[in-house]
């Protein structure tokens, strides 16, 4: 699982969502900002973990309707030609991709007309068709809106949400 979140100490859910997923079995959290804060993706280390990994995990708050912009380094840096597409590029192939987003603006605002302009997952399609284009397999993506009024319970239940799903995956995986 990638995990990207500028500011975690701010989170009110992503943070906990990376925390929920480190705690099962069979799923390895990359904290990208965490690792790399200069931006300086390591490409093998990252391509290492990409080829161990059965299926990836994109998880992050959105920012301007698009990923904070280390998910676009990370991409731009470790998704290369040779690896993950082009002659010889197949190490990707056949893994499975999920994202897992979360947004301020609830789900009525993300609607033509809308101070949100569109549905969420029109916003999504980018980072789908790079996953595609590397030959991997969606997963439905796991979306949060309207964080800022989530109430307490409704974070728990979320996250238990989060761990349901990803519980699933790992076994239908195994
Ligand atoms: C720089 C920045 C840009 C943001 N852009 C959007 C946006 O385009 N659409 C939206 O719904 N929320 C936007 N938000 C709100 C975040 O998506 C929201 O705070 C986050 O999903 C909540 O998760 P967290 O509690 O883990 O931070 C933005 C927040 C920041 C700081």
């Amino acid at each position: 699982m990638l995990y990207a979140h500028p500011n975690p100490n701010q989170s009110k859910i992503n943070r906990h969502m990376a925390l929920a997923g480190n705690a099962l079995d069979h799923v390895q959290v990359r904290d990208l900002y965490e690792s790399y804060p200069d931006f300086h993706v390591d490409a093998a280390a990252e391509q290492k973990s990409l080829k161990e990994a059965q299926v990836v995990v994109f998880q992050f708050p959105i920012y301007w309707f698009n990923a904070p912009s280390i998910i676009r380094e990370w991409q731009d840096t470790v998704l290369s030609r040779g690896f993950a597409f082009g002659p010889g590029g197949t190490a990707l192939q056949g893994k499975r991709f999920m994202l897992a987003v979360t947004t301020g603006g609830g789900k009525p605002s993300y609607a033509e007309g809308q101070p949100h302009g569109a549905p969420i997952e029109d916003y999504l399609r980018t980072f789908e068709q790079t996953a595609r284009f590397c030959g991997m397999n969606l997963l439905e993506p796991f979306i949060v809106q309207g964080v800022g009024s989530m109430t307490a319970k409704d974070v728990d239940d979320t996250l238990e949400a989060y761990k349901t799903r990803l519980s699933m995956i790992a076994r239908e995986t195994s």
